[in-house]
């Protein structure tokens, strides 16, 4: 049965784009740079994304208005500012104009979803990600994080970001999908780097995913896009297949194709199963791969911390972990916390205001577009001494794991969002991110070839921008 192809995506996505662009009455902005200037920094690419919108924190304002490409585009630097916008007014806000631009992928899923379909599909989703399912998920993340340390030997050099997205593939397909996609990985990564590239450019305002000028680079993405979508549509063929012979899993594609309404009929249209998996996909080992591979590459440039994870992870006993192991990883939550905190893998979040409202006293008029990005709160120096270190003791208080240990603000540290729209993905991210990295860490040392605060690209992830060559070496 088909869903719907690129192309329809792409209008669709068009159409609500042109939805949101509202007439504004001529109000007073809070202050700002200059807009042609920031266009210019932005599409020359002399900036990356995520260095421009967090300089604008040196301004020492609570909100930093941009003006760009025909937008008012606000960004909140005051954590209460934050808190009002994400979290109490969240209600009257749809996602931003960057995040429709993934529509041509991504299509309706819960990420780009507003409304009641974002919540009849968060109602649906969420059995998948409750903390028993988790604990029960930990087995096939070590199978996963083990299959790939049996692949390695001392002395390889490896790409540090290949590695970490195949096994974080891995670990969503034995889990979440319940099929085994290795065989997909690289066809999957490399598409990915194209489709990324494409959402970076579109971050930028000259040039966009939904442009109607075929240039050979937009052919490529969207050829990448089509690739993604056979490699999803099969695997949606295959849980077909298996439930026409009786198959009877616990994955989100069971889920979504058994589920019928009232009357019998399909809950999901095909559509609806494609944007979801597609979306579950992307959401779910890309952001987990960059944790991972931000907190080796920080390990590597910090020998004393690493030798302070390595001591916790001796102490383990000799088999494999198990979900009963993991309030006795502190370090290596700590390291994944202190991983995210430098290099947050969703670096910025984006709302379009679908309501007046008084911020910071300003008046933003529906259709303005606010920001908050991870990146500049989590290095804020007013919130976090030393903001550029990675001090992973910041996050244990006797001992034990504490996310409020640094006590900052709420609206300070935000990984993965806030309130209705927060990541349904959170917890199963923080257990695959630690027990993939004890295991690992356990018997492997790695040694990357790369800065410890290397260029980054910042489309809707924050990526290394060069390759993370890594060597590997066996620990004693
Ligand atoms: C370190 C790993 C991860 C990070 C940093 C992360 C971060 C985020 C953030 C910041 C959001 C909110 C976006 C917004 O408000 O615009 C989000 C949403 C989401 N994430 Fe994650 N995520 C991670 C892992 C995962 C995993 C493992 C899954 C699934 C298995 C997942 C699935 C999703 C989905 C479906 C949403 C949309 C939720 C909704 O709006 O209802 N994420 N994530």
């Amino acid at each position: 049965m088909a869903s719907s192809t690129v192309t329809q995506r792409t209008l669709n996505a068009r159409t609500i784009v042109e939805s949101m662009r509202v007439q504004q009455p001529a109000v007073a902005r809070p202050p700002g740079p200059n807009g042609l200037r920031s266009m210019w920094s932005l599409a020359s690419g002399q900036v990356p994304p995520h260095e421009f919108f967090s300089s604008l924190r040196e301004r020492h304002q609570p909100i930093v208005h941009v003006p760009m490409a025909g937008e008012h585009l606000n960004v909140l630097f005051a954590p209460e500012a934050i808190w009002e916008v994400f979290v109490t007014n969240g209600r009257h806000t749809r996602k931003s104009l960057a995040l429709q631009m993934t529509r041509p992928l991504l299509g309706d899923g819960l990420l780009t979803a507003d409304g009641p379909t974002h919540m009849r599909h968060r109602r649906a989703l969420q059995p998948l990600f409750h903390n028993k399912r988790i604990e029960g998920y930990v087995a096939d993340m070590v199978g996963a994080a083990d299959a790939s340390g049996q692949r390695w030997h001392g002395g390889q050099l490896i790409d540090l970001s290949d590695a970490m997205a195949e096994l974080t593939l891995d670990v969503i397909g034995r889990t979440v999908f319940g099929l085994d996609v290795r065989g997909e990985a690289s066809d999957v990564a490399t598409a990915l780097d194209t489709v990324l590239a494409g959402f970076a450019r579109g971050i930028g305002p000259w040039s966009s995913p939904l442009s109607r000028i075929p240039t050979a680079r937009r052919r490529r993405e969207v050829e990448a896009i089509r690739e993604l979508d056979a490699i999803v549509e099969e695997m949606i063929a295959s849980r077909r297949r298996d439930l026409a012979m009786g198959f009877d899993g616990k994955d989100v594609l069971t889920l979504m194709l058994a589920a019928r309404d009232d009357d019998g009929r399909s809950a999901f249209t095909p559509e609806e199963v494609r944007d979801e998996a597609m979306t579950l996909v992307l959401a779910g080992h890309e952001t987990t791969a960059l944790a991972l591979t931000w907190a080796w590459n920080l390990l590597s440039h910090n020998p004393s911390e690493r030798a302070w994870l390595e001591q916790e992870l001796d102490s383990l006993p000799e088999r494999p972990l198990t979900a009963h192991d993991l309030p006795s990883l502190p370090r290596t939550y700590a390291v994944i916390a202190e991983a995210m905190r430098l290099h947050p893998p969703a670096w910025i979040l984006g709302r379009w205001l679908d309501k007046d409202l008084r911020v910071s006293g300003w008046d933003l008029p529906r259709g303005s577009v606010v920001l908050a990005s991870q990146y500049a709160m989590h290095r804020d120096p007013r919130y976090w001494p030393h903001a550029d270190a990675f001090r992973p003791t910041r996050w244990i208080t006797d001992g034990r794991f504490d996310e409020r240990a640094p006590r900052v603000p709420r609206g300070v540290w935000f990984p993965f969002g806030f309130g209705t729209r927060r990541c349904i993905g959170e917890h199963f991210a923080w257990t695959e991110a630690v027990v993939v990295l004890a295991t690992l860490a356990r018997r492997w040392r790695l040694e990357v070839h790369a800065p410890a605060d290397p260029p980054m690209m910042s489309a809707i992830t924050l990526r290394p921008a060069i390759p993370m060559s890594t060597t590997l070496t066996t620990r004693a």
